[in-house]
């Protein structure tokens, strides 16, 4: 069977940015576990507002189509986000809304349905970015068509949550990530 390939979205860019951190972890998993993981930044893949106007007249930008094909060279997805008032924050959800905007090949959606997604937040405060995912969950089921893996990972207490060689204090924290780890090798496995 061909190696499989995971994307590694955290929806943060912050400097220090504890969701970050935790995208590198779950990378550092998913390369352990034997898969050919990728990790980006949405800085790398600078996108506006999205704007109807501004696609009217000018299309989808370049970015959005370059983010687009990355999520479709791979076999499954992680997104790792921050939670702003209870849901996703605007740099993950625009990411999100213009990719699910690109048409190749008289195509929607397909990029978020051919592939599983798993998804994971981290946040000081004691929920862990759950309501988050919670949105982030809909936003992607509902309006994308995405197979999203029912384990999830919500870290509480980020900014206390790793050691100095940035594994996991607490030991459910490292067994809460690898039954995501697992999970997303095994549906994309089955999608491949
Ligand atoms: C506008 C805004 C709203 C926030 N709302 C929440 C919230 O609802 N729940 C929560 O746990 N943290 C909230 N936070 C705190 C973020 O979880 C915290 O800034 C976190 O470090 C952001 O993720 P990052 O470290 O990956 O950048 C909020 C932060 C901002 C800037």
């Amino acid at each position: 069977m061909a190696i499989v390939k995971i994307l590694v979205i955290p929806g943060s860019n912050r400097t220090g940015s504890f969701n970050v951190r935790l995208a590198a972890a779950i990378t550092k998993e998913l390369v352990l576990s034997e898969v050919d993981a990728t990790r980006i930044s949405l800085a790398d893949f600078a996108l506006p507002i999205y704007d109807g106007d501004l696609e009217a007249g000018q299309g989808v930008p370049q970015t959005a189509i370059d983010l687009k094909r990355m999520i479709g060279a791979h076999h499954g997805v992680v997104i790792v986000t921050p939670e702003y008032n209870a849901s996703t924050p605007p740099l993950l959800k625009n990411a999100i809304d213009w990719v699910s905007r690109v048409r190749e090949r008289g195509e929607t959606s397909r990029v978020f349905q051919q592939r599983p997604f798993a998804i994971a937040s981290a946040s000081e405060g004691k929920f862990g970015g759950m309501r988050s995912l919670m949105a982030l969950r809909q936003v992607l089921t509902l309006g994308c068509g995405a197979t999203v893996i029912p384990q999830q990972m919500a870290l509480s207490g980020a900014d206390q949550a790793f050691d100095d060689m940035d594994r996991f204090k607490d030991e459910r924290d490292t067994r809460s990530m690898q039954a995501l780890v697992r999970g997303l090798i095994d549906v994309a496995q089955r999608m491949m």
